[in-house]
């Protein structure tokens, strides 16, 4: 199929790799030369610059780019107010029907148009007439989208790698929980990972399923429970209470978005909820810690852990016992909790599914971590080599790497089998001179405590770490 995807923003731009990947011809279109120029460099589907708002604009892409089969439109109106919903949503969508009116249309809303307050369950039927402005034009554009027997798909809050303003707030400090006379319990939030809405767009399309479709994700869920849970698993206070906030885009709704509709035609959810998200897709929460700020004033919140880095053989796992027997916390090790869940060994995992599926499992197995607290975690060697898992580190805890030099490295991992890094056609200390050379800039930055080790005894080692480890957390107790 042809297919024009007007909008190239968090879910477009995921739409059209979809559809593309599934053998689709894509014309994805951006509102600015310098986005379309942009996007067009890192995409292998074609990005053209087209102001829906206007009619000409319109009509010239239509003589560029000929006759297409359908049309998403997914454009979002920026910051805008009622004249950019206007401009945008209703008149570019009269714009687009009228240049392409062979193509089925697709037009992407959103659940905000149901006004329910009342804690109930809405599905497609339910009364959708928004009180806001922007709302009524938002309906008016999914109405000329069912006019021409296209569809429409409401989208709950939109969230994945890169955007999740729950968790950003609450890092950051600013999250608060809305509470009033008619949601004593919490407003319900209704979300859906953008992996998901994409997919839910592509199904639409591809299945020509005509009429109103919620894409909204399995759970039921009320901002102070999400708030709740999410404030333990990032080991911090519960945010406090706070009055509805009138001014808010979407207005102030408290309803559960049903997605039994969606769903009855096939649909289903990679992420049923948030809380698995968080698990399971590999850079959501990653992506989010990079976001916050880390500053002298505002450091990031560090998890009461402490975190041994370093290579193969530098003792971070007896080490780390002793520290946690010290300072009566637990201890767990990476490579266990890997071994233990793969249910075999780590040569075997490197034999049967390679490195990269190993680092998979270890970039799994440092979010399983998350809502630790005194718990002293030794890490794989080569935990540092995905970027991925370094702000995870940072904040779960204070980061400690303990060098060795090669000689001692060498003779301490000459004795196990169990290191496949060591076993290849290298020589193992030829190996592991390389990995330092490759490796120490990447442990020198993200550790908050280095420590030479060739000189010391384990318990002196230990000892510093968990004199430094107290040090730095009673610090940070009073600066918070
Ligand atoms: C590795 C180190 C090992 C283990 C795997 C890969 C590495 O952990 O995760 O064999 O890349 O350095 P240890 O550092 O605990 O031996």
């Amino acid at each position: 199929m042809k297919i024009l995807l007007i909008g190239c923003g968090f879910v477009g731009e995921r739409a059209a790799d979809l559809f593309h990947a599934a053998g689709h011809e894509v014309f994805g279109i951006t509102h600015s030369l310098e986005s379309a120029a942009r996007l067009s460099a890192q995409k292998p589907w074609k990005v053209l610059a087209c102001n829906i708002a206007s009619a000409a604009d319109v009509s010239d892409l239509r003589k560029q780019i000929g006759a297409i089969d359908a049309f998403i439109h997914c454009a979002s109106s920026s910051k805008g107010g009622a004249e950019m919903y206007q401009a945008v949503y209703v008149d570019g969508m009269k714009h687009l029907l009228a240049s392409f009116p062979e193509a089925w249309p697709l037009y992407t809303s959103s659940t905000s148009v149901y006004p329910q307050i009342d804690g109930s369950t809405v599905d497609e039927t339910s009364p959708a007439e928004p009180p806001k402005e922007t709302g009524r034009l938002l309906r008016e554009a999914e109405n000329l989208a069912l006019n021409h027997q296209g569809a429409v798909a409401r989208l709950a809050g939109i969230y994945g790698a890169g955007r999740s303003f729950l968790l950003k707030n609450l890092l950051e400090g600013s999250s608060g929980i809305e509470i009033n006379e008619g949601a004593p319990e919490g407003r319900l939030i209704n979300q859906i990972h953008a992996d998901d809405a994409a997919s839910a767009l592509v199904h639409l399309l591809t299945q020509k399923l005509t009429g109103i479709y919620n894409v909204v994700d399995d759970a039921k869920m009320t901002q102070h429970d999400c708030l709740l849970k999410l404030a333990a698993l990032f080991n911090l206070p519960a945010p406090g209470i706070k009055p509805p906030d009138a001014a808010r885009k979407r207005g102030w709704t408290h309803k559960h978005v049903c997605n039994g509709k969606l769903r009855a035609t096939g649909w289903s959810p990679q992420f049923p909820d948030y809380f698995s998200a968080l698990q399971d897709d590999p850079d959501l929460v990653s992506s989010i810690l990079s976001l916050v700020t880390d500053t002298e004033e505002q450091p990031l919140h560090r998890a009461e852990n402490i975190i041994l880095i370093g290579l193969m053989g530098s003792g971070k796992s007896t080490v780390g016992r002793i520290v946690a027997h010290k300072l009566g916390f637990q201890f767990v090790d990476t490579d266990h909790l890997i071994t233990d869940q793969a249910r075999c060994s780590i040569p075997d995992i490197f034999a049967r599914e390679g490195e990269a599926s190993f680092r998979r499992r270890e970039s799994a197995v440092l979010r399983q971590l998350l809502g630790r607290k005194h718990t002293v975690i030794a890490t794989g060697g080569g935990i540092i080599t995905q970027p991925v898992n370094l702000p995870l580190l940072k904040h779960l805890g204070f980061i400690t790497w303990l060098e060795a030099s090669t000689e001692l490295l060498a003779r301490r991992t000459a004795s196990n089998n169990d290191r496949p890094l060591l076993r290849g056609e290298e020589p193992p200390i030829v190996k592991l001179h390389r990995l330092i050379q490759e490796r120490a800039p990447i442990y020198k930055s993200v550790a908050d405590l280095r420590i030479l080790t060739d000189e010391l005894t384990q318990q002196e080692s230990a000892y510093g770490v968990a004199e430094s480890a107290r040090l730095f957390f009673s610090k940070r107790q009073s600066s918070v």
